[in-house]
């Protein structure tokens, strides 16, 4: 097709590739040449196992076929309409999404190109149907790179924007058990009693704000890269009822969370709690081509029947998107993508729990279906990070490149080391990556002080 001898790929490309998240100078990046299943392959023939999904989004995995004629039949047929038109594949598209939301409640979907953009509209979605300006969101969560996205992002990466990005969040704390403030002396409250506790700080924060202002609550279900935090029982339902008191709007973030990652469609639903508006990417298309959605009740769509909806896309609902998603969508149904990742779910916590066990710089194991976490620590006394908050060490640094060089790719962050891979991952193959991970750890058992 296009002609480049495959030792020119990163040469041009550092040439000419302006990276996000990096610093130009320093990137280096693996020249990817083919995928399938759950491995990859660089220029060099090189396989990895891919225990991130890319960037947590091949939800599906590599390479299926189903999806990619989908799209190229698509393609052929229409590439593109414009955005106040309508064509079959957008029907077909929103309705599959629609049925696929809890309790198929959210019937309106709007399509966006990601994540960002489906919370940028969410919250105007959510600002215009209340005529509030607020939005709380929490801490440790990430909703996207765009200013108001940013904004409502919690951790650090909206830092160097600020104080210019978009006016009006107020975050507030998560449930966060391993490390929470709250807790440091009594660690063994009851799961009931501990999510309480987060919700009247909530419901504090909603007081002091004054209800009256606030639009939205927009929070991960599950959050994603700041730790994997799963909330305890209670917590989702109890936010849900704070948003009914106070009429508030319950925007749940499922772009990382969502279409299988945790054993149910959206995450969400482990708790019964139906958002007024859910937005998602990922692992709509399972990244076969970018494309989001905010699907919301019908009662917020109602709100603009009158009145013009002041936002908008060319690129919404693209056709070869639209047909990726469809497709997708088919694919997750006729492999049980969902039930496996379900399944796989206890799977993954023995797995994790046994690198607990055998080595002392893990301070803590979470997962919820096939999203899992390893907390690594210095001391688990002291529950001291491998690397500080916001930052990275020799450790990390050392045990990612240990892993890249033995054929796992995974995602780390500051101290934490995530295991998100494709759904369709088999015991097997979650087994492979774990053998490398193991003889990782040694490196970062050699910083761990103390008495363990
Ligand atoms: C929870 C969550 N929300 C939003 C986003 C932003 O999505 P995008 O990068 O598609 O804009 C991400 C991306 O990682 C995410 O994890």
């Amino acid at each position: 097709m296009f002609d480049l001898p495959d030792d020119e790929i990163l040469p041009l490309s550092k040439e000419h590739v302006f990276y996000t998240w990096s610093a130009q100078a320093r990137v280096n990046p693996i020249p990817v040449k083919r995928a399938k299943g759950v491995y990859f392959w660089d220029t060099n023939d090189k396989r990895y196992l891919d225990f991130n999904s890319m960037t947590m989004c091949v939800n599906v995995g590599h390479g299926d076929e189903r999806i990619i004629k989908a799209m190229q039949e698509q393609e052929a047929e229409l590439p593109y309409a414009a955005p106040g038109m309508t064509t079959k594949i957008r029907a077909i598209a929103s309705k599959a999404v629609a049925d696929v939301t809890p309790h198929q409640a959210l019937t309106k979907i709007l399509f966006t190109l990601g994540g960002a953009d489906s919370n940028e509209n969410a919250i105007k979605l959510a600002r215009g149907y209340t005529g509030k300006h607020k939005i709380l969101t929490r801490y440790r969560s990430y909703h996207g790179a765009t200013m108001g996205a940013m904004a409502a992002t919690g951790d650090p990466r909206r830092q160097m924007w600020e104080p210019l990005t978009m006016p009006g969040v107020v975050h507030f704390l998560d449930p966060y058990r391993y490390r929470s403030t709250f807790h440091r002396t009594n660690p063994d409250i009851s799961e009931a009693e501990f999510a309480q506790d987060f919700l009247n700080h909530l419901e504090e924060i909603i007081r002091y704000e004054g209800p009256e202002t606030i639009a939205a609550i927009l929070m991960e279900s599950v959050t994603g890269t700041n730790g994997i935090i799963i909330p305890p029982e209670g917590y989702m339902q109890g936010v849900r009822a704070l948003c009914d008191k106070y009429g508030i709007v319950m925007i749940t973030d499922e772009v990382m969370a969502g279409f299988g990652r945790t054993g149910k469609w959206f995450a969400v639903e482990h708790w019964d709690v139906v958002p007024d508006i859910m937005t998602m990417a990922k692992g709509l298309t399972s990244a076969y081509a970018p494309l989001g959605a905010v699907a919301m009740k019908p009662e917020i769509a109602a709100a603009f029947n009158e009145r013009v909806f002041q936002s908008g896309l060319t690129y919404t609902s693209h056709p070869v998107s639209l047909a990726a998603a469809v497709a997708n969508i088919e694919v997750m149904r006729q492999d049980k993508l969902v039930e496996h990742a379900a399944a796989m779910g206890p799977v993954l916590k023995r797995m994790l729990t046994d690198l607990g066990e055998s080595h002392p710089s893990v301070g803590e194991i979470r997962n919820i279906g096939l999203f899992g976490i390893l907390e690594l620590v210095k001391n688990r006394e002291t529950k001291e990070p491998m690397a500080p908050w916001n930052g990275s060490s020799p450790e990390m640094s050392a045990l990612k490149k240990f892993c890249l060089d033995n054929g796992l790719f995974l995602y780390t962050h500051w101290h934490t080391v995530l295991i998100i891979p494709p759904l369709i991952i088999t015991e097997t193959q979650l087994q492979e990556g774990m053998e490398v991970l193991d003889k990782a750890l040694e490196i970062t058992d050699k910083a761990v002080t103390g008495i363990q």
